[in-house]
């Protein structure tokens, strides 16, 4: 739950972000396959995943804040060619990294929000190593390679995303390994 509106609408908007970017890596990741690129394509399949985890999360924050809103969010358009798509994904995962996670938790943390917080910092955490393996499928690309990769594994609880095998532990929220969904 939620006290303060200005958390409540940092959560929603953080929301609007998260869906509309599970919406967005789905497209390209089909842009993605159709040019040959089937692991960046699993790739931000795995990572629409985790956004529509954070998307739940916070959704799941705002229980007690019924009603329409008006909702204003950070979203990026237009489908590129891959390596563009993924230039714009790291783009957009840096602006949740280095701007808006680190604020919307600092005034949580003002506001005592304590599960706004637990949802910011799932969020902060997770894009971070999204941030990292597009930045490794992006130099694939540029060196004429597709993203080799077997498996993604993503955390349920926070969208924690990893190549290959899950952890014993998530290193973010701390569940077992069960607990990641594997994409393959
Ligand atoms: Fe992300
Ligand atoms: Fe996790």
């Amino acid at each position: 739950m939620v006290n303060n509106e200005m958390t409540a609408e940092n959560l929603r908007s953080a929301f609007a972000g998260e869906s509309q970017a599970y919406q967005r890596y789905q497209v390209w990741s089909n842009k993605a396959e159709e040019e040959g690129f089937p692991g960046v394509g699993l790739l931000f399949k795995a990572v629409a995943f985790a956004e529509q985890i954070h998307a739940g999360n916070h959704f799941g924050v705002l229980e007690n804040v019924k009603g329409d809103f008006l909702v204003a969010a950070g979203a990026g358009f237009g489908i590129g060619e891959t390596a563009e798509n993924l230039k714009d994904a790291i783009a957009g995962e840096k602006h949740e990294i280095e701007q808006m996670y680190p604020a919307f938790s600092q005034v949580a943390k003002n506001q005592k929000e304590s599960e706004a917080i637990k949802s910011f910092h799932y969020a902060l955490e997770a894009e971070k190593a999204h941030a990292e393996l597009f930045s490794r499928a992006k130099e694939a690309l540029d060196s004429g390679q597709d993203f080799e990769v077997d498996s993604f594994q993503v955390c349920k609880d926070c969208g924690y995303t990893v190549k290959e095998e899950a952890p014993d532990k998530c290193p973010v929220c701390g569940k077992e390994a069960e607990s990641f969904r594997k994409f393959a």
